[in-house]
């Protein structure tokens, strides 16, 4: 039976899944690296040990699907957006990758978007500008490091090394080009103006393709390492947004998919690249050729439950299961606390890096159960902020879906349909990144007819949750209230002494 190797190389780990073309899950292995913070703000990862770790989780994976190397039909690829490898003309990387979640291009960014305006980076890009993407980077590098660009021959994306790797071939996708925001969302193609704009040659911008494009195949040292049968087919892949939507069937428009993972997205797939023009969430390119997405982005959902366990609740050995289970002895609305989720600043729709996440409201009467229905709240309108801009620039949808881990809660879920008012379809997908990038490798070798058809063997919809018309109007009331706090806290958020 035709199986296929999906790889995704996420910000903590890499995940390699092995995919029958029925849509099973073979196998799973997951290897970790760390984030290498040399100063405060900074986060670079080693490119070497993402192969490394890619090499181990292959082999396991392989081994752990009970199929011979030569039943991998197809190889796809997943992975963290935004940030950038700089590599010199043998394919070595020049120094470690400066990954998306890295803030020392703060200045950069500010200095960029003063220098084009809002107006033409929207026009030029479709996208807000934020610290540790590839152009605020290669902004940064220009001024600090210029020795590391002179010794450049190619920029490229994380799983585009692991691509490099294992076929010897440079390039990247279209997904993962658009979230550099050197590239010509709208056009599909780089953007020598933006690279102009930035100070960078647009010859170390590198070939780009379709997400589902065969641009290479396994080498002898690549199937040595990886267990990988010689020659086996590798395709573009993309960025993790857009592959994980296609591992949880968000393929076409009309639906809207809610994550709340580690950080939280809004989602939408767009048949033409429209982008709000107040520049508060992404356009990119969709995985799906001749597609484009909307997406609002979160930077801490699930992120500030694992930090009320470990840093607030720590050692009390509680888990997700017992948080949801205090959180529903607490009425809606959590008696007058509200949390806002700005653990690392935030993106949508603020596009701040200095915000902060507060508890506004705190009494004596507030107990924990409390605290962790209020985080729950604050993130769930959170993700109402971009669901009213995914509506105000006309990205509606007939069917919203919830994915996730903080969707696997039921009270969490009841919560997300109560504050956005609409009913909630949860997609039952494992691993939907590493899928998503499996039925890429299944669409370039045939295994599927289209992405649609590979995703619709993966992905299944949970029982809808309906909305409780009485927690829909409270809710509405305490989203607006929550709105208008961060207003508030904007300066004093600048006056924070760190
Ligand atoms: C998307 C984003 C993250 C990274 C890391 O805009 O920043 O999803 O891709 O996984």
């Amino acid at each position: 039976m035709p199986c296929l190797l999906g790889i995704d190389l996420g910000t903590q780990s890499v995940k390699s899944v092995v995919l029958d073309d029925q849509g099973r899950i073979r196998a799973v292995a997951q290897a970790e690296y760390p984030i290498l913070t040399p100063r405060v703000g900074w986060a670079e990862q080693d490119p070497t040990a993402w192969w490394r770790a890619t090499c181990q989780t292959t082999q396991e994976a392989i081994a752990a699907a009970h199929i011979a190397p030569g039943d991998i039909a197809g190889v796809g690829l997943s992975g963290q957006m935004h940030g950038t490898v700089c590599l010199d003309r043998e394919g070595l990387p020049v120094r470690p990758a400066i990954i998306w979640a890295d803030g020392r291009s703060a200045t950069e960014v500010e200095e960029l978007v003063a220098e084009l305006g809002r107006e033409r980076l929207a026009r030029l890009t479709a996208n807000p500008l934020a610290a540790g993407f590839m152009a605020a980077t290669a902004r940064w590098l220009l001024r600090h490091e210029p020795e590391t660009l002179a010794r450049s021959a190619t920029l490229v994306l994380p799983k585009d090394y692991i691509r490099l790797r294992l076929t010897r071939q440079v390039g990247t996708d279209v997904t993962d080009a658009a979230s550099t925001l050197l590239f010509d969302v709208a056009g599909r193609r780089w953007s020598e103006e933006m690279a102009r704009a930035v100070g960078i040659r647009p010859d170390l911008l590198p070939r780009v393709h379709d997400s589902h494009e065969l641009c290479g195949t396994v080498t002898r040292h690549a199937a040595r390492d990886t267990g990988l049968p010689l020659h086996a087919p590798v395709v573009a892949g993309g960025g993790d947004q857009p592959v994980g939507a296609v591992g949880n069937g968000v393929t076409a428009p009309g639906t809207l998919l809610a994550t709340i993972g580690t950080g939280g997205q809004l989602f939408t797939p767009l048949e033409a690249p429209s982008y709000d023009p107040q520049l508060r969430t992404h356009t990119f390119c969709h995985a799906v050729p001749g597609r484009w997405f909307i997406m609002g982005a979160m930077l801490s959902a699930g992120l500030c439950l694992r930090w009320l366990r470990d840093q607030v609740f720590g050692g009390l050995g509680l888990d997700y299961a017992a948080f949801s289970a205090e959180a529903a002895q607490v009425e809606p609305g959590a008696e007058g606390l509200v949390f806002l989720p700005y653990l690392l600043g935030e993106r949508t729709p603020h596009m701040d890096a200095r915000a902060r996440g507060v508890f506004f409201g705190l009494a004596l009467r507030h107990e924990r159960k409390h605290i962790v229905r209020a985080v729950m709240e604050g993130v769930a309108f959170a993700l109402r902020d971009s669901l009213e801009i995914f509506r105000s620039i006309g990205a509606s949808a007939r069917q919203i879906l919830a994915a996730g881990g903080g969707a696997r809660s039921p009270v969490w879920r009841q919560i997300l349909a109560d504050v956005f008012g609409t009913p909630l379809a949860p997609v039952e997908a494992a691993e939907p990144a590493a899928c998503g990038a499996a039925i890429l490798a299944g669409v370039g070798t045939g295994v599927f007819a289209s992405p649609e058809q590979g995703a619709a063997r993966v992905a299944r919809l949970g029982p809808t949750v309906e909305p409780i018309a009485a927690n829909v109007a409270l809710y509405d009331e305490r989203h607006a209230f929550f709105r208008s706090l961060y207003p508030r806290f904007r300066e004093a958020y600048r006056q924070l002494p760190t």
